[in-house]
């Protein structure tokens, strides 16, 4: 049966819990001796994969979701993910509609932001991955869950979706659900998700708030809503991907200095509490990493 994306509904289902331990830097499919790695701060390790090819970075960007999922589903019996946005992300999600061995019945999609449009909307994320990946691929309807873009107001949609996945993931050890795996984009000014420089879903001080609205931080200058923090970091396993030199600056500062401000810079802020963090760079995106 054709799935159509006004098709797309709220289900119910619950979770289990379990712990996870984070690798040392790897890049080009080598371990980095401690010599040679960036200087970095110890509170966080990370991988750094450069690929070569635009179409090696989508088979890596590939396999990096298909083990997470193939772990999952034999660890806890499902795996959950959250989907980006962005340009980028729609060329990595057409190529991992045809990456074999991930089990979409076992599979619950969600979005780490949206643009608060309907569904059939250009600007909509859900749209953006509905063409480019769940319209591709044998996943349920009552696995797939975009934001209720039908709410009267962008913070009942995020107050809703905040409660769609606390339902679905039910909630991790410090009472935060727990994904097992979040894609993320980076944008030039070095925003992630919909969490923009200077924004107020970054000065959120309630790490129970898990989904919030936020204004736009660049185009299309419509509200969003957007995963905080707290929730990415609490996440098993996150995937940030980036190409272009435009981003090099913004990249080299996050990975070097963690510790740089998060209001200035959003994506210094995603550092898994317990997770691993990826980064999955091109080799304008790396260029400043001195590697
Ligand atoms: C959004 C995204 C955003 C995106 C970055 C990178 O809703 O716009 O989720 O965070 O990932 O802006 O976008 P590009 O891949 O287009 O550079």
């Amino acid at each position: 049966m054709q799935k159509k994306k006004a098709d797309l509904s709220t289900t119910l289902r619950s979770a289990q819990d379990d712990a996870f331990t984070p690798p040392v830097l790897w890049i080009n499919a080598r371990w980095l001796k401690p010599s040679e790695s960036p200087k970095r701060n110890k509170k966080m390790s990370a991988k750094i994969i450069v690929a070569d090819s635009p179409e090696d970075f989508a088979l890596q960007c590939a396999r990096l979701v298909a083990d997470n999922a193939k772990e999952a589903v034999e660890k806890r019996g499902q795996f959950s993910i959250a989907l980006s946005g962005g340009s980028l992300a729609s060329q990595l999600y057409i190529r991992l509609s045809e990456e074999k061995g991930i089990d979409w019945a076992k599979t619950f999609v969600f979005f780490g932001d949206d643009r608060f449009v309907e569904s059939e909307n250009p600007y909509s994320n859900f749209s953006l991955a509905f063409d480019s990946l769940l319209s591709r691929v044998e996943i349920p309807n009552g696995n797939i869950f975009p934001i209720d873009w039908n709410a009267s107001t962008p913070a009942l949609a995020a107050d809703s979706y905040a409660n769609t996945i606390e339902a679905i993931l039910g909630e991790g050890a410090n009472n935060i659900p727990k994904f097992d795996f979040i894609h993320l984009g980076m944008g030039p000014d070095g925003h992630t998700a919909s969490l923009f420089p200077r924004s107020s879903a970054l000065q959120i001080d309630d790490s129970k708030r898990i989904v919030v609205t936020n204004h736009a931080g660049l185009k299309p200058w419509v509200d969003r809503i957007t995963f905080t923090l707290p929730l990415i970091n609490n996440a098993r396993t996150i995937v940030i991907t980036a190409t272009g030199e435009i981003k090099a600056e913004k990249i080299k500062k996050a990975i070097e200095h963690p510790d740089e401000n998060i209001l200035d810079l959003p994506i210094a802020g995603v550092s898994p509490s317990h997770g691993n963090l990826i980064w999955l760079l091109d080799k304008a995106a790396a260029s400043l990493l001195g590697l």
